[in-house]
């Protein structure tokens, strides 16, 4: 069956069709094969794309801009310091002005509506590169990295994410596991269990696709058969002053060096979108320890071990975003 996403927006996987997600998965794979052989086809020549950003970012921001670049785009940054989206301009009215300058936007930030109401408006599609409920692009580079680095289909892979279960991380993977026919196992404390909503949703795309998606609050229960863990940081972006109670909630869901062991598969590979608290080199990790907050989420013996893919799985944004751009913006060539 042909595949045409020409037009669309990429506001979350749940839009897309099974069929639609693994043309853009297939897709990246063969423009990270071409970026390679050192192949530059230039299919986004003419076109310019803007990126928002209300929220910090090194890896979606740099995939945008480099899978834009070499692809022959145009690309503007707007962080929200430097622009008038939301002070002095309406989201209506910015999402009308970018639509008219623009082939394309891009956002990071908050509510899911914005990337909703961007798109209504703008008359352009629209990308999301992050929201607090959705990081779509991120799962399509983890299900690449997956169909890289385990030999079976992804219909007999157990996926186990350990940690905030109602995060961005886990709604994202929880929706392409269900579109996709994928085991998602959903490993952390109740008092951060997904919304019903959600797993409504999952469970109803699972029926077509033949997934399982459960939730299993024991860790060492959980793991048990996990062809791939993924880990997040425990506070997201914004969720900075819950960290004292983040801690006390998922220490137990820590990616150890044990836990990871109790998968009982030789080949089980570790994912993280990154960025990751993994040791306390960084300003914010130190700082929290000072305070009597560890708030590492996996150990440097898993984070570095030779079963970690989370660079593949980071190098894997651009190939997966220039997917999306060229699927929904470009000219055949
Ligand atoms: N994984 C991810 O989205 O990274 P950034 O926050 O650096 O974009
Ligand atoms: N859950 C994290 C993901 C970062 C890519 C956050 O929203 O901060």
């Amino acid at each position: 069956m042909s595949v045409d996403l020409k037009g669309r927006s990429f506001l979350t996987l749940m839009d897309y069709t099974p069929d639609e997600i693994r043309y853009l998965i297939r897709l990246a794979a063969e423009l990270k094969a071409e970026k390679k052989a050192g192949i530059r086809k230039k299919r986004l020549e003419g076109k310019n794309i803007v990126l928002l950003f209300e929220k910090t970012s090194t890896r979606t921001r740099c995939a945008f801009e480099v899978a834009a670049m070499d692809e022959g785009a145009g690309v503007t940054y707007l962080d929200s310091k430097s622009s008038q989206m939301g002070k002095k301009e309406s989201l209506p009215d910015t999402a009308r002005v970018l639509g008219r300058f623009f082939d394309g936007i891009e956002y990071r930030g908050y509510s899911q509506s914005v990337v909703e109401e961007l798109a209504k408006y703008s008359g352009v599609p629209v990308f999301n590169g992050l929201t607090d409920t959705d990081h779509p692009t991120q799962a399509l580079a983890d299900v690449l990295t997956m169909t890289e680095s385990i030999s079976k289909p992804l219909e007999k892979c157990r996926l186990v994410f350990c940690g905030d279960t109602r995060n961005n991380i886990a709604y994202c993977l929880m929706y392409i596991c269900a579109k996709l026919g994928i085991h998602y196992v959903g490993c952390g404390p109740r008092e951060l269990a997904p919304a019903e909503e959600v797993v409504r949703r999952c469970a109803e795309a699972a029926k077509e696709s033949g997934a399982v998606i459960e939730h299993i609050s024991d860790p060492y229960e959980a793991v048990k058969g996990a062809d791939a863990l993924y880990t997040d940081i425990w506070a997201s972006m914004g969720e900075e002053e819950l960290i004292p109670r983040r801690v006390k909630l998922l220490t137990p869901y820590r990616v150890t060096a044990k836990l990871f062991e109790a998968a009982g598969n030789p080949e089980c590979i570790f994912l993280h979108c990154l960025p990751s608290f993994h040791d306390f080199e960084t300003v914010m990790a130190a700082e929290q320890m000072k305070l009597g907050y560890d708030i590492r989420e996996v150990e440097n013996e898993v984070f570095f071990s030779p079963r970690s893919k989370v660079f593949d799985e980071a190098e894997n944004r651009l190939h997966t975003i220039k997917a999306v751009l060229v699927a929904l913006l470009g000219d055949e060539k």
